[in-house]
């Protein structure tokens, strides 16, 4: 009783004939770079499918190459793990070297890669959006309930969190943390919805291709339907 099923939030994307807005794509992205990036990898997204939110090839290759990226390889000089800067090709990495390092940095939780995770969790992008905002003291009558409740150290109050406690430090502490550059006012809200946008792109791009063929096979079985129709009638004309 004490979990919270996700906010109604509306996406333009919502519905049938739902289309995502790519300046709420480029924002959410702007928001994914520079703070869910600082943990969270999107390994089946690569720099130049950025391309397909609208950003330009040569907007697409200084991206990239902003983005350092590590190689097989290691630097001959320090033994340490080598980088070089990434290419539009590359996909977008994992700040951690391996999943050991994610861990120690992370009280032993895993950030999951954010490429599909706007499929990979009920409720989608709402639920993404819900939760990142969705941080709190724990209520009292949860503590009247179960006494015996208790968010360890290390760990965070979440209701929108399955088993409540996360390990997920709040990640949008505060408004204007990042400085839109279409001028849009960051609130935490505003954040949250556009990132979890941007999200539901990464996990999707095809989306707007799958619902354009859906409505048109759907007035296509209507006209099909009233043709047949139109023959039954013609056909058994009299004929009672
Ligand atoms: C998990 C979103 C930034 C660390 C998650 C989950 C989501 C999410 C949706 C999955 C929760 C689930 O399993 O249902 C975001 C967004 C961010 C962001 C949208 C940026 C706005 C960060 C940052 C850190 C971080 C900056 C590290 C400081 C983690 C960890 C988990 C997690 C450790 C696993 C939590 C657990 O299993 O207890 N995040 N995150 N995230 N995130 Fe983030």
């Amino acid at each position: 009783a004490f979990h919270r099923a996700p906010r109604a939030i509306h996406y333009s994307f919502d519905g049938p004939f739902g289309r995502y807005d790519n300046q709420q794509l480029q924002r959410g992205f702007q928001v994914y770079k520079e703070v869910c990036s600082a943990c969270h990898s999107m390994r089946l997204v690569a720099f130049r499918d950025l391309g397909g939110i609208g950003f330009s090839k040569p907007e697409v290759k200084a991206l990239a190459k902003g983005w350092a990226i590590e190689t097989p390889s290691l630097n001959p000089d320090t033994g340490e793990p080598a980088t070089r800067k990434s290419l539009p090709s590359d996909t977008i990495p994992s700040p951690y070297p391996n999943e050991i390092a994610a861990r120690a940095a992370n009280n032993n939780a895993l950030p999951p890669d954010m490429s599909l995770l706007a499929k990979a969790r009920e409720g989608g992008p709402a639920y993404i959006a819900s939760l990142v905002t969705g941080y709190r003291d724990v209520p009292p009558a949860l503590k009247t309930a179960f006494p015996d409740f208790t968010t360890p150290p290390g760990l965070h109050f979440n209701p929108y969190f399955a088993n409540l406690n996360i390990a997920m430090p709040p990640p949008l502490v505060a408004d204007d943390q990042v400085a839109y550059a279409d001028g849009t006012k960051a609130t935490r809200e505003q954040m949250a919805e556009d990132v979890s946008a941007f999200l539901m792109w990464a996990a999707e791009p095809k989306m707007e291709d799958r619902k354009r063929t859906g409505v048109a096979v759907v007035a296509y079985l209507i006209l099909a339907t009233l043709l047949a129709f139109g023959a039954y009638r013609n056909i058994w004309h009299g004929k009672t």
